[in-house]
């Protein structure tokens, strides 16, 4: 796979976003359990919206960029336009911009909720062109 593929940037990116989701994971994990940094009032309790909302930014950043990675492989075999291919492709990465920061800025402001439909019809629209790019056989 070549530079000039559209797979070649889900595959960085996603690399790129699971390393985001893991320094995240490494920022929660500084006071999650019990120290050694205070936890923040607003986050200590492990069942409360900020905090299930702050660890799904997490889980989202590194699964979304599993999802990226995945589709990096499979993005320039399927029997699409090369325009639907793109347009998708760059939807695919722009669920992983926007659902871990949307998630992050509405453990803050719970009115940033509002937004998670986007990068999930941006993630459903790159998977529905996948399917059924796939469904139109293998072009490999
Ligand atoms: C060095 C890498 C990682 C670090 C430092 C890290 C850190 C954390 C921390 C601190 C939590 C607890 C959050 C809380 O209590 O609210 C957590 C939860 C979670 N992480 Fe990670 N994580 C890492 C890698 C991963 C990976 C690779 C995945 C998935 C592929 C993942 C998926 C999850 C999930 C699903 C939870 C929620 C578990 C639960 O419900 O308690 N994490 N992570």
């Amino acid at each position: 796979m070549n530079a000039r593929s559209v797979g070649w940037r889900n595959r960085l990116f996603g690399w790129s976003l699971m390393l985001v989701g893991i320094l995240g994971g490494m920022a929660l994990g500084a006071w999650v359990f019990d120290g050694p940094i205070p936890a923040p009032a607003r986050f200590a309790d492990y069942a409360s919206l900020p905090r299930r909302l702050l660890r799904f930014s997490h889980i989202a950043a590194m699964a979304l960029g599993m999802v990226n990675i995945l589709y990096g492989h499979e993005v320039d075999r399927l029997r699409v336009s090369e325009r639907a291919r793109r347009v998708a492709s760059v939807s695919m990465m722009l669920s992983g911009v926007l659902m871990p920061i949307v998630l992050a800025l509405a453990a803050f402001q719970i009115d940033w909720k509002w937004g998670l439909p986007v990068p999930a019809t941006a993630a459903f629209v790159a998977l529905a062109v996948l399917v059924y790019g796939l469904s139109q056989g293998d072009a490999s």
